[in-house]
């Protein structure tokens, strides 16, 4: 049964046979004797300096960050230049130690010791090789969202989850917000009734653009240009669907209890201009939940319109606001009744007095960023059990869900996503610089898009 609801039969079969390694008794994986735990960073961009930068602020214990990899030397220089200046007593990166290319995420897993924290911070597309190799050498894991693009990257990450938990490994998931102090608050006071029963959720991500893939410039290889600007490519990221919509899908999901079962969506590509990525430049998706309930999301990339970046809740007795502007400050409230003021702007704060409000969070509070590592590191220093990867998978699932009714046209249920053979990119494990990309261009010189109502079983 997942944390957050339902389990259809056919996940419960699935399940079984990872499930009986959860017994397997084997022996705890404590954080080094000195009581340093080592930190290895795998993928240097934003999110990953910002993890290890998390990882080196925790207050509860020391820890070191000793390796980095990554597929691009920039982004490894500059990473390793920020943390160094930044944390210099804890950074103890040797140039032997900072290694690139596709195997370089096993060399630096190799420098760690059992019980140290791998991060993973690439794309999307390499978590399942990354983590399978972080379980086979006894390391705890922190690794970004999304944790899968597709049905069978999904089953294959389930597994791996089963199989992180029977070596008692600690994996924590980046949905930052299931750690927010706000939101647990909001939920305590939504499951005791403080709104009623929820009837519809809405949720935006409106932005200036995003996802995009200029034709590529000379001097790099095809496949080197789509991880760069994975966010354009399907196989690599799930697209902006998956990468950004995920943290909205998976809190309203949260708050309800379950996870959708089926999504109906509609999309289009309307100024893609000379990009050559797989995205839509808008979704709207209808999520059901098993009770009938629905989570209307909207999802826009475009310069010029109106930004929104919001989850709400409507119940029976109430609303309640879950996130206001972007992840954080999350600013969780509940109103009676339905009415809730719009907040257009950050210049808008503080929200002015509100008959209506029934609770608001405290200001300030605390950044989900770094409460998940140390929710993390705790877990892992009075060992107590940690794994999110079912739940992280479970979001990506319903993620592309949504992703793939938009891109086909159809209802997609969460049976049909879970089971569907499409596996983007299957040789991902073996890429080579020079080898050929995952995605390949028609005669057209473009790549494949989603076609609604003419591909209707695949995504392209
Ligand atoms: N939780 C959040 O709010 C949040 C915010 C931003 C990004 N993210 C997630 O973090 C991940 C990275 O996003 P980002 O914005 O940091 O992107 P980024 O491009 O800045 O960083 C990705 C890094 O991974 C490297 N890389 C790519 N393939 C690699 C491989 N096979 N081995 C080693 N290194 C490789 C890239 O060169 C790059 O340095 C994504 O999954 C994204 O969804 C999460």
């Amino acid at each position: 049964m997942s944390e957050n609801g339902t389990v259809t039969a056919s996940r419960r079969e699935f399940l079984a046979g990872a499930s009986a390694l959860a017994g397997v008794a084997l022996p705890h994986v404590h954080a080094a004797e000195n009581n340093t735990i080592q930190i290895a960073l795998v993928g240097c961009g934003g999110r990953g300096t910002g993890a290890a930068i998390n990882a080196l602020s925790v207050a509860n214990g020391p820890t070191k960050l000793v390796a980095m990899a990554d597929v691009f030397p920039k982004k490894l220089n500059d990473s390793y230049d920020k943390l160094r200046t930044q944390f210099a007593a804890q950074v103890d990166v040797p140039p032997e130690r900072r290694l690139l290319g596709f195997d370089a995420y096993r060399q630096v897993m190799d420098y760690l010791k059992p019980g140290g924290v791998v991060i993973l911070g690439t794309p999307p597309a390499f978590r399942w090789v990354q983590f399978s190799y972080a379980i086979e050498k006894g390391l705890h894991t922190f690794m970004e969202k999304p944790v899968t693009v597709d049905g069978p990257t999904t089953r294959r990450m389930l597994k791996l989850g089963e199989l992180a938990a029977a070596k008692n490994l600690k994996a924590g998931v980046g949905l930052m917000v299931r750690h927010c102090r706000a939101r647990q608050e909001l939920l305590d006071r939504i499951r005791s009734g403080q709104i009623g029963d929820i009837v519809a959720m809405r949720a935006y991500r409106m932005g200036q653009g995003g996802g995009t893939a200029p034709p590529k410039p000379e001097g790099i290889s095809e496949l080197m240009y789509q991880i760069q600007r994975f966010h354009a490519f399907l196989w690599a990221s799930g697209g902006v669907f998956s990468d950004y919509y995920i943290h909205q899908i998976d809190e309203c999901s949260w708050m309800k209890g379950a996870w959708p079962v089926e999504a109906h969506a509609v999309g289009g590509r309307h100024y893609r201009r000379d990009s050559l990525d797989q995205n839509f430049d808008t979704y709207s998706v209808q999520y059901v939940y098993p009770d009938g309930t629905r989570l209307f999301f909207d999802g826009r990339n475009m310069a010029g319109c109106r930004d929104e970046f919001a989850s709400y809740a409507h119940g029976s007795k109430g609303s309640a606001v879950i996130s206001t502007l972007s992840h954080t400050p999350g600013m969780t409230r509940i109103y009676k009744g339905q009415k809730m003021p719009r907040v257009n702007s950050r210049k808008e704060l503080p929200l002015p007095d509100d008959p209506n409000l029934v609770w608001a969070y405290p200001q300030p509070e605390r950044s989900p960023y770094q409460l998940e590592w140390d929710d993390l590191m705790e877990a892992i220093r009075q060992d107590k059990p940690y794994n999110e990867v079912q739940r992280g998978a479970e979001a990506s699932l319903v993620a592309s869900m949504g992703r793939m009714a938009a891109h086909t046209g159809q209802i997609v249920t969460f049976d049909q996503i879970l089971n569907c053979p499409h596996e983007f990119a299957p040789s991902v494990d073996r890429l080579t610089p020079d080898g050929p990309a995952p995605l390949q261009m028609g005669p057209d010189g473009k790549y494949p898009v989603p076609q609604p109502g003419v591909l209707t079983d695949r995504e392209y």
